[in-house]
């Protein structure tokens, strides 16, 4: 019988990647304060630091591209960009921006605020940054379940609705202007969301009057674990499945950047006709006319059609099976990787990796600098280095430790991720040799961007 699922495409475009040696690397690696964003991309041989904006784009997109309408206003890209988002999720109005946090920012700027309280299975660090920038509470409520990396679940992305209700009843639903859901759960290991739960999310929330926002960056991934998983959606087509969670919502943020399968965009979509009347005039003194946003023409018309394109199913069949074919190796080697893998990367947990490293020695980052090390592998941690704290020489990490190897989409074949199987399992039998780290520089914000470190001697 025939197993292997093979790539839904022919690779018509190439880019080079470079080779380096273990010795450049450390010297690379040192230089940049052994900090993995501040290396310049051409020294990273494999390149898993995120799925964002770096999709390899299909000849349809390229040549869509090439249809673009530059108008300021009117422009017919926009038109048909409109058209395609409006059908796929059945929201009244769209405004275009240029990526998933310009949506977020301009959500939260108008219905946010000093006293309000958002609550979410889990925002991702720039929804909670904007939502904090605004004043407003992020509160997180995974199910218990999502911080056990070792256990497997179907939907381990899931609110909490017993939390949820309790949050409601604790804050009065009048500081509460939306609840959101992160589809899939992106902090919790690209976890997805049950319909059931999208659906009871609903119906708790219509008992409050509270509206639901999706944040929907990954929203076919989803749906097709819904596919998957979920009772009674075998038979139906992922397109119909993610009809129905957008058909709970009250409107979406999108990081186009992602599930769109292109470099730049996003949108903010909204039923509530007020609030986009406001949205729109925000958008026009951050990000453009109503008809670009922050985009050029051409860039919707690549939307346009990449989501047209993520809705096949062979492409999503091939996605997540190709993460899970990565996981899997390595949990034969009994690596210690988050289970089940989620929709766009495989997540290592580095408390179990380095079990000699405690949180204040950033076992993540240790993790994460000796897979560049040992053969040119971006990942990035995140667990203490990303949300952890020192305040007062008392020092707070994060719930967990881990490292993610995103996969972008398109990109790689089934070898460079079999390489990459083999660097981690390299590193992992040296493992207890592993030092730890220390921050010798941080900034006052969003610190895992540029901090700097040094290992520390065991
Ligand atoms: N929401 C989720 C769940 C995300 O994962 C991201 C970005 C955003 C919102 C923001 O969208 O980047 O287009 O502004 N995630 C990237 C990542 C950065 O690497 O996971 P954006």
């Amino acid at each position: 019988m025939i197993k292997t699922i093979i790539e839904p495409f022919k690779i018509k475009s190439v880019e080079p990647i470079k080779f380096t040696t273990a010795e450049y690397r450390r010297r690379i690696l040192k230089e940049a304060y052994y900090n993995l964003f501040l290396v310049k991309a051409e020294d990273v041989l494999i390149d898993l630091l995120t799925d964002l904006g770096t999709a390899a784009m299909s000849s349809k997109q390229w040549a869509a591209i090439m249809d673009g309408d530059e108008s300021y206003a009117g422009s017919k890209s926009f038109f048909k960009f409109e058209e395609v988002v409006k059908r796929l999720t059945g929201f009244r109005y769209i405004i275009p921006t240029h990526q998933g946090r310009a949506a977020e920012k301009i959500l939260f700027t108008i219905a946010g605020g000093k006293g309000k309280v958002i609550p979410n299975n889990t925002h991702f660090d720039t929804t909670r940054a904007n939502a904090e920038f605004s004043g407003a509470e992020a509160v997180d409520l995974p199910v218990p379940l999502a911080l056990e990396t070792d256990k497997y679940g179907d939907f381990k992305g899931d609110i909490d609705l017993e939390k949820l209700d309790d949050l409601i009843k604790r804050t009065g639903k009048e500081q509460i202007p939306f609840c959101m859901l992160t589809l899939t759960n992106n902090s919790v290991g690209g976890q997805p969301v049950s319909m059931k739960n999208i659906r009871d999310t609903r119906e708790l929330l219509n008992s409050y009057e509270i509206p639901l926002i999706l944040d929907a960056c990954r929203f076919a991934e989803n749906a097709y674990f819904i596919k998957l998983r979920e009772p009674g959606y075998s038979g139906k087509t992922v397109e119909e499945i993610a009809h129905e969670m957008f058909s709970y919502a009250d409107g979406c943020t999108m990081s186009a950047k992602k599930d769109a399968l292109v470099n730049i965009g996003g949108f903010l979509a909204l039923n509530d006709g007020n609030l986009a009347e406001k949205a729109r005039s925000l958008l026009i003194m951050t990000e453009g006319f109503p008809t670009y946003g922050g985009l050029a023409g051409r860039d919707l018309d690549a939307i346009a059609q990449g989501l047209a394109e993520v809705l096949d199913e062979d492409y999503l069949k091939y996605r997540i099976r190709s993460v899970e074919y990565f996981g899997d190796k390595l949990l034969r080697e009994g690596v210690p990787v988050l289970v089940p893998t989620g929709g766009h990367a495989v997540f290592l947990d580095a408390s179990r990796f380095l079990p000699h490293l405690p949180a204040r020695m950033y076992p993540g980052q240790a993790l994460a600098a000796e897979l560049y090390l040992e053969g040119g592998i971006r990942s990035v941690e995140i667990g203490s280095v990303m949300f952890g704290k020192e305040t007062d020489g008392v020092f707070k990490g994060a719930p967990l430790e881990l490292v993610r190897l995103a996969i972008p989409r398109r990109v790689y074949t089934q070898s460079h991720i079999d390489f990459a199987a083999e660097i981690i399992i390299e590193v992992f039998k040296r493992r207890e040799k592993i030092p730890g780290y220390r921050i010798t520089y941080e900034p006052p914000y969003l610190r895992h961007f540029t901090a700097h470190f040094e290992p520390t001697e065991n």
